[in-house]
This record gives C-alpha cells, structure tokens and sequence, in this order.
C-alpha cells in the first residue's frame, strides 16, 4: 500500500463541477445527445445476440486492464483495479461470496469498448429511454440535444410504457450494464442481477426518481442496489490492489459460479 497517498471523503466523490478532467463533461453531451431509444433498440438487437466471440471470464478481464473510463470523474486507473478494489471492500465486511463476486465483475460489460463501440455508448450513468427525462440526471442540460426530447409521445406523462409496468420492460439507455446483465443473468441470484443491471442507474437508486415504472419487485430489489452502490464508488482510490496476490481467490470464485467460457 502506498502510504502517501491521500483517502478521499465521501464529498469528493461524484464531483462534476470540479475541472479536474473535461473529459466528463464531454462524455455526457455525447452520451446525451445519442442515446436515443431506437438507438437503445439497434444496440440491443446487434449485441444481444452474443454472436462476437467467446472468451473466459479472465480474459475480458485482461482487456479491461487496458481501459480508463472516461465517465468517471473519480478514477483514472486500470478497470480490473476498479473490480479488484470492489470485490476486496466487499469481502472485508464479510458480504456473501455472490456479492463479492458481482462487486468482481460488475463493471466486466467495459468489453463493448473492445468491439469498437464508442465510450459514450459503454459507460457513464444509465436512465431510461422512451419517457420524460428525470432533470435529477447529470448534466440534464444535454437531453435538450437528444432527438426523443422533440418526440412529444416521449415527453409527456409516463411516456410509452403503462405505470408501474416494471423496470424489466423499460429500455434504459444502452451500456455495459445492460449488456453484462444479459450476459451472466443465468447464472447469478436476483439481487446481484439488478446490482449489475442497475449500478449506474443513480436518478433512481440515489435520488429516488421514476417510481412510476416500479414494480413490487424493482422496489423489493432496490435496497440490494443501494447496498451495492457504496462498494462501486467510495472504494475507488488511486492504490493499485496486488493482482497476482488475489488472482487465486477470484479465479476460484469465477469458477464456482460461471461457465469456462462465456459468449460476447
Ligand atoms: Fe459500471
Ligand atoms: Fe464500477
């Protein structure tokens, strides 16, 4: 461990309006201006298929290695020390090995990057498609370049979908989060797919918008997702965990729960 560098607060977390990179604030108009809901429908039918490739959990992880998101305005390290930091904080408090495992590869759906998808269409916070934007959403400003914000049927009441209809009918905007869920969700219990499914879903799970797209089970699940929340965002921190040291365990955990293979 390196003694010398700082802890950050809670309070510096998640800060926007610091210039520390611009790169953030670009990110988002991107992302706002973009992800439209047929884009949302393209992306699904393309990469739900999971007809790319078929690789072992580790090495998606190796390729994570090489990427820094540029959404975060909290980390500049290598995504598998995001994951490692994650799965570590939550087997220090003794959570179950599925959750230590989901704080592991939760973040795993970064390989979109890997097939040449833009960061924009990977990355960043999640919201819904097809319904009023929440101005809770970072950077609200930038829908107003989003084509759907002209789309009346979009931005009226409850938008297309029928209250209460369930997140599970709900199109969020594109990213790995829904990718990764659809990936693994067979193989994981109910509440580490909806940490997966959900972790960059803050206008929800943090400022408690859209409940009219609930249901009895998205509201049973959300206490899971905020358990989960704390372990993505407050754990990062600019010390790189021993990969080789750790490497045992979690091949051991990847084992008990996934297939060798998995198909991209
Ligand atoms: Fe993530
Ligand atoms: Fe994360």
């Amino acid at each position: 461990m390196d003694a010398a560098a700082p802890a950050k607060t809670k309070d510096a977390f998640r800060n926007y309006a610091a210039p520390a990179r611009d790169t953030v604030r670009e990110f988002y108009r991107l992302n706002h201006q973009h992800q439209t809901h047929d884009f949302v429908r393209s992306k699904r039918a393309d990469f739900l298929r999971f007809d790319r490739r078929e690789m072992t959990p580790w090495a998606a992880l190796d390729y994570l290695n090489t990427l820094v998101d540029d959404s975060d305005p909290d980390i500049a390290l290598p995504q598998i020390d995001h994951l490692l930091q994650t799965g570590e904080a939550l087997r220090a408090d003794g959570h179950p090995d599925w959750m230590v495992l989901t704080g592991f590869i939760h973040d795993l759906g970064k390989v979109l990057c890997l097939f040449g998808e833009p960061q924009w269409a990977v990355v960043g916070d999640t919201f819904p498609t097809g319904c009023p934007y929440s101005d809770r959403i970072v950077y609200p400003e930038y829908f107003a370049l989003n084509p759907d914000f002209r789309r009346p049927e979009f931005q009226t009441g409850t938008g297309i979908y029928a209250e209460g209809c369930g997140l599970d009918a709900v199109l969020m905007s594109w990213g790995h989060d829904e990718y990764l869920y659809h990936l693994t969700r067979d193989h994981l219990p109910l509440p580490a797919q909806y940490m997966i499914r959900y972790h960059s879903f803050y206008a929800w799970h943090r400022e408690g918008e859209y409940g009219y797209l609930l249901n009895a089970q998205d509201r049973a699940m959300l206490p899971w997702v905020q358990k989960f929340n704390p372990y993505d965002l407050y754990t990062k921190q600019p010390v790189r965990p021993n990969l080789a040291e750790l490497k045992p365990y979690y091949e051991d955990l990847l084992a008990r729960y996934l297939p060798a293979t998995l198909r991209f």
